[in-house]
């Protein structure tokens, strides 16, 4: 019998909300996840750095989770402008986004980057959800496999188990586009995943790690998208911004 992985429902708040949303937003969900514990998924929010604090202040001991959305790959230092993953920790994170698509193309960080940061992550025991993900000319090019395998293999720190890593498929042309893939062609890409994490970390923590997909998840399609054997939850990013789809997402994995 397959190993049952707990659903992680991830938001990702990208460079919005400023501190109104604080009581609107995550107040609303805090008091959602304590009021239907035990809840059948962990839920975590990604906030900017700046709310981590008052949110944290907010939301004190309730399950709800949170997280940055990126980190520096050094502890600390002369990097003007950066977060490192100690100060995330330090605010009451217990997760970080790395490898994030937008990272990617923005900031040009390659999959050796990335991996440099989720080996920061996990040296302050904060859980690395590293973000892979072809984009729409490499998928027209029939490179999705490639593309995605070599993401895996290059950015996943030696160290990885179940435990301090998440993996988040994020199909570049589905972020924020309404665009999704087929069932088929995320169950696909989601199977490939596990494989390349088994040759890397073994079977065990392959069967064991949590995979999420993400790019324009919503409550129209959450149903279908977490029923598929191989999807563990998932990344959203517009749809994290209004806490009742956000709510509806969640309660969309199968119990
Ligand atoms: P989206 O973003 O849900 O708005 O498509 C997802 C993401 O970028 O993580």
């Amino acid at each position: 019998m397959s190993f049952k992985r707990r659903p992680l429902i991830a938001g990702n708040w990208k460079m919005n909300g400023l501190l109104d949303f604080v009581k609107n937003l995550a107040g609303v969900l805090a008091d959602k996840v304590d009021q239907n514990d035990p809840t059948h998924f962990d839920m975590l929010i990604c906030p900017p750095a700046t709310l981590l604090h008052p949110i944290k202040i907010l939301v004190g001991k309730s399950g709800l989770l949170l997280g940055g959305q990126d980190c520096h790959m050094a502890k600390s230092g002369a990097h003007t402008g950066d977060i490192s993953a100690e100060m995330l920790k330090d605010l009451g994170s217990s997760h970080v986004i790395v490898g994030h698509s937008e990272r990617r193309v923005d900031y040009n960080e390659t999959n050796e980057v990335v991996k440099s940061k989720a080996e920061a992550a996990l040296g302050v025991n904060l859980t690395a959800i590293i973000c892979v993900g072809e984009t729409e000319a490499e998928r027209n090019q029939g490179i999705t496999v490639d593309v995605v395998k070599s993401q895996i293999l290059g950015s996943i720190p030696e160290r990885a188990t179940a435990e301090n890593i998440i993996i988040a498929y994020e199909p570049v042309w589905a972020i924020g586009t309404g665009q999704t893939p087929t069932k088929g062609q995320v169950q696909e890409v989601h199977v490939l995943i596990r494989k390349t994490l088994g040759d890397k970390i073994g079977l065990k923590e392959a069967e064991q790690t949590r995979l999420l997909y993400g790019g324009s998840v919503k409550p129209s399609n959450a149903i279908e998208l977490m029923d598929l054997n191989d999807v563990d939850g998932a990344l959203v990013g517009g749809a994290s911004l209004s806490p009742i789809d956000f709510w509806v997402i969640a309660e969309s994995c199968p119990k």
